[in-house]
């Protein structure tokens, strides 16, 4: 990797309560990167996501984000300097409707420098069957939809960077098939993304490199 590094991760370790799950990971991703984070149930792919925004109870290990020191960053801290982040479980906010959850995202972009690229019309470009049920309350939506609603709504915040925990678990093929487009779409407007999938033949359609995890550390 020849370009300075959006992110780069050394030696970070994370612990939930007195255990650690997250052992002396150092990583990079360069500007327009799309990387995956693979390694089985358990490997620690969502911790060392969360880890990265700041979300796990405990972490050390030096981080910088576009040049930033973000190691001590709290998580809101993170989003506004442009590091977006979409959980596995995706957290929709179920009393609200479609387009209500997106304009919770937009409320991440605070810098007044970051594009603008992704907007409502944009993101409904990128999804159009969030377009079609934009009214609707987001309670009833299939695992799909969900996921297409939880990335739509971390992009309106405009993220330089994507943290995806896997997007195509529990999703129909002909869904998973429409993230994958979908992400190198993103990655074609710029947005750079690390990505944890179990799914080998998903990283295989979207990610320039790998890194693979086994109990919580590199391998
Ligand atoms: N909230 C939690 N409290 C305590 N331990 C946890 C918690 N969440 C995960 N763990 C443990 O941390 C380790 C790493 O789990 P993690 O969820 O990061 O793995 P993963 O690679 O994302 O797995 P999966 O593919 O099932 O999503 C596992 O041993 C898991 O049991
Ligand atoms: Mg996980």
């Amino acid at each position: 990797m020849s370009a300075k590094p959006l992110l780069s991760c050394q030696h970070l370790n994370a612990w939930y309560g007195a255990a650690q799950v997250v052992f002396d990971i150092s990583l990079q991703i360069a500007p327009g990167e799309v990387v995956a984070l693979t390694g089985s149930n358990g490997a620690g792919k969502s911790s060392t996501l969360k880890a990265l925004m700041g979300l796990m109870p405990k972490r050390s290990g030096l981080m910088t984000f576009a040049g930033l020191d973000i190691s001590n960053a709290q998580p809101y801290q993170a989003a506004q300097l442009g590091l977006g982040y979409v959980p596995e479980d995706r957290r929709i906010f179920t009393d609200l409707t479609v387009l209500e959850n997106l304009q919770v995202g937009m409320q991440a972009q605070r810098q007044k420098d970051r594009a603008k690229t992704w907007t409502l019309d944009t993101v409904f470009s990128l999804f159009p069957a969030l377009r079609e049920m934009q009214h609707r309350a987001s309670a009833h939506m299939s695992g799909g939809e969900q996921q297409m609603l939880s990335i739509a709504r971390t992009l309106m915040g405009n993220p330089k960077l994507l943290l995806l925990d896997e997007p195509s678990e529990g999703v129909a093929p002909v869904v998973a098939e429409l993230l994958a487009q979908a992400i190198l779409t993103m990655k074609a407007q710029g947005v750079s993304v690390l990505l944890s999938e179990q799914n080998l033949a998903f990283t295989r359609l979207v990610c320039d490199r790998t890194y693979t995890l086994a109990k919580g550390q590199l391998v």
